[in-house]
Order: structure tokens, then C-alpha cells, then sequence
């Protein structure tokens, strides 16, 4: 907030929103944040973000594992490779000194769940248990979520921001509401949810329109399995196509217009919709989505209590090609910068 009042126009709001997003999980899992200089927090950003951009690509060896052989001859599979390593190499470097700070004092309750990684392992260990804590585990966890943890939770903001500059009505009817049920002074706090019932719709709405995820992670049947009367065989990859369930007819009144009555009752009351799956479903769902919506709700409302959002003059003319987005793993906003209008 601070760095958008010090320069509120022409900004690349994806950048604030990594900055933030990283700052959660970074906290969450090393105890600490990264400040925006730090060149190796820089380099993991551009991996990550190269990881997303590359899309499907990364999970062809996945799909087709007969394929695999031929597939990392490929300069783009050993790049896909090699930054995986990279992100790898910063995981286990942070975790090599939080293990330092931990074994310097005996008492250490810790701070964040790599600490209470390393305790549970050295309380196991203690009793001669080698087995169940391994520092791969460790690293695997730590690297899933902070690849998955801050670009998907920064994208699903940036698309807010351009869903309220392209439909001012509803940034309109969000700020009234704001307004109205937080006042302009005290920042919105989740207590205030219950009562925001448009903002609310419009985040769902937002959420559907953008489907971040359009093919959420591939996944792998273990066994033969029937479903709905067909059966999905063994071994066969299975794609969730979120986008294609977020965009289907039978499910809403007005698929490809951004329309946040979907999420509203006639007397404008909220209304979840069972059909809304950016997190996916079943057992490997997103571990991230309670994390992931506190994040977004108190970002957006606090935004939007105080800025009107429009696109920079550059990009007025470009807006269709803004919500037409670029597909990777994710889908993203098109290229853009935003102007933020202090209330
Ligand atoms: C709006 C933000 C987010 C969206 C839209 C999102 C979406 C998804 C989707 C669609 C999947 C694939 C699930 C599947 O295929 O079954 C996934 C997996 C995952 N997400 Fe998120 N996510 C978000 C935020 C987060 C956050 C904040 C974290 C970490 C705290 C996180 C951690 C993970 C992890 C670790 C997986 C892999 C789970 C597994 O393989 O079992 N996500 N996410």
C-alpha cells in the first residue's frame, strides 16, 4: 500500500502482489521475508513464473512417460530441468540455515514449519527413529508451496484488478459496499465478510471468469476405475478442465460474461456455487485455498476501500486483449499496468 501511494500509476501490480504473496508463505515455511533486492528471491520469482509460463509443457513427461527419453533431449525439457535444480538449490540453502540456528540451541520452540520439521526429526532421532523425517520430504514440501503458494494467489489479484478496471459498475457497487458496512477509515477485517455480500460475489465471479488453473495438475489413475458408467483404466492421465466447468452453459446464466449476479441471490444475497472449483477437488485438492482466500479478501477490500482502479492510458484500447489472458500452467492477465486513484 505504501509503495502504491508512492507511486500510484502505471504500476505492474503483479509485482506488489508476488511481493506480498511470497511474503506470507515465506514467513509461513522459513520465518522470514525477502526483500524485494534480494537477488536470490529475484531469481526464484523468474523460475517460478518460467515454470507457469511453460504450462503443459512441463507435464509432458508426466503424460506421456513412454516419451521421457526422448522428451529430455529437448532444450526446453533440460531448462525445465535445470530450473527445478535452481528452486531446489534455494529450498535446501534456507534450510540448511534455519537447521544451523535450530541446532545452536537445544530449547528452540521454533518459528515456522520447517523449525518444527527439524525439532520432530531431532526428537525422532533421539530415540533412534531414522525413518520417518527426511530432509528431501522437507525440501519437497517447502518447494511445493512456494511455487504453488505465490504466483497462483498474486495472479488471482491481478485478475481482481483487472476485472474492476474493465467493469467499473462492479467496482462501483463493491466500493458502495465497502464503504458502507467498513466505513473509509478502519481497514475491512474478515468479521466483515458475512455482511459484503456483492464483494463476495464478485471474488467468486472473479475467480470463475479468470479459472487461473484451467487444467488444474494432471493427475494419474492407480487402479481401473469406474466412474458414471465409464471406466478409466489404469495409468491413464486425467486433466480436470476447470476452465471448460467454469464456462459451461448448463451451470451458468451467462457463461462468458464476467456477471457476478451468478454468486447472488435475487434480493442480492450471497450465494455460493457448488460448481465453482478454482482449487479443484477430491484428495489432492489445493492444500492452499483457506490460506489463499484470506489473502485475497483482505487484499482486495483494502484496495478497493481506497483506490479507484483504472487501466493506464497505454493500455485502454488494449483491454480485450487483457482478458483474453495467455495460457500457461496458469492462466494469465495479458500484459497491462493499472493506475490507482486515491479516494
Ligand atoms: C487463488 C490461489 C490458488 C489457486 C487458484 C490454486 C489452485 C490449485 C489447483 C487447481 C491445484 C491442483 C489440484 C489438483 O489438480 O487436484 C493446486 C495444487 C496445490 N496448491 Fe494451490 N492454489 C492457490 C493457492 C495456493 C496456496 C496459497 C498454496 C500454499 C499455501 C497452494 C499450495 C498448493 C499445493 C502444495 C498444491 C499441490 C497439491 C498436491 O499435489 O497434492 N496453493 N492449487
Amino acid at each position: 500500500m505504501e509503495k502504491l501511494e508512492q507511486q500510484p500509476t502505471e504500476v505492474k501490480v503483479i509485482d506488489h502482489f508476488n511481493a506480498l504473496t511470497n511474503s506470507v508463505i515465506a514467513m509461513l515455511v522459513f520465518g522470514r521475508r525477502y526483500a524485494n533486492e534480494d537477488k536470490r528471491y529475484e531469481k526464484f520469482l523468474e523460475n517460478s513464473k518460467f515454470l507457469f509460463d511453460v504450462g503443459l509443457l512441463s507435464e509432458l513427461p508426466f503424460l506421456f512417460p513412454y516419451l521421457s527419453k526422448l522428451l529430455s533431449l529437448l532444450p526446453m525439457t533440460r531448462k525445465i530441468v535445470k530450473t527445478v535444480q535452481d528452486i531446489q538449490t534455494f529450498i535446501e540453502e534456507e534450510i540448511t540455515k534455519r537447521e544451523a540456528l535450530i541446532s545452536s540451541d537445544a530449547d528452540a520452540e521454533g518459528t515456522c514449519l520447517c523449525d518444527a520439521y527439524i525439532i520432530e526429526r531431532r526428537n525422532a532421532e533421539a530415540k533412534g527413529d531414522f525413518e520417518t523425517f527426511k530432509k528431501f520430504q522437507l525440501v519437497r514440501v517447502s518447494m511445493e508451496l512456494f511455487v504453488a503458494g505465490t504466483d497462483t494467489t498474486a495472479k488471482t489479484l491481478e485478475w481482481l484488478m483487472i476485472h474492476m478496471a474493465a467493469f467499473p459498475e462492479a467496482q462501483d457497487n463493491v466500493q458502495e459496499e465497502i464503504h458502507r458496512v467498513a466505513g473509509t477509515e478502519r481497514q475491512p477485517q474478515l468479521s466483515d465478510k458475512a455482511q459484503l455480500h456483492y464483494t463476495q460475489a464478485v471474488i467468486d465471479e472473479s475467480m470463475r471468469f479468470a479459472s487461473l488453473a484451467p487444467n488444474a495438475i494432471s493427475h494419474r489413475a492407480i487402479k481401473d476405475t469406474y466412474f458414471r458408467g465409464y471406466l478409466i483404466p489404469a495409468d491413464a492421465a486425467i486433466v480436470p478442465f476447470l476452465y471448460g466447468l467454469h464456462r459451461n452453459s448448463k451451470y451458468w446464466k451467462r457463461p462468458h460474461t464476467f456477471y457476478p449476479g451468478h454468486f447472488l441471490t435475487e434480493d442480492g444475497r450471497y450465494a455460493p456455487s457448488k460448481m465453482l472449483e478454482p482449487f479443484c477437488v477430491g484428495k489432492r485438492a489445493c492444500p492452499g485455498e483457506s490460506l489463499a482466500k484470506l489473502e485475497i479478501f483482505l487484499t482486495f477490500t483494502a484496495i478497493i476501500q481506497r483506490y479507484r482502479v483504472r487501466f493506464s492510458r497505454d493500455y485502454e484500447t488494449k483491454v480485450d486483449d487483457i482478458l483474453r489472458g495467455v495460457c500457461g500452467l496458469a492462466r494469465d492477465a495479458g500484459e497491462n499496468r493499472l493506475d490507482f486513484v486515491r479516494l
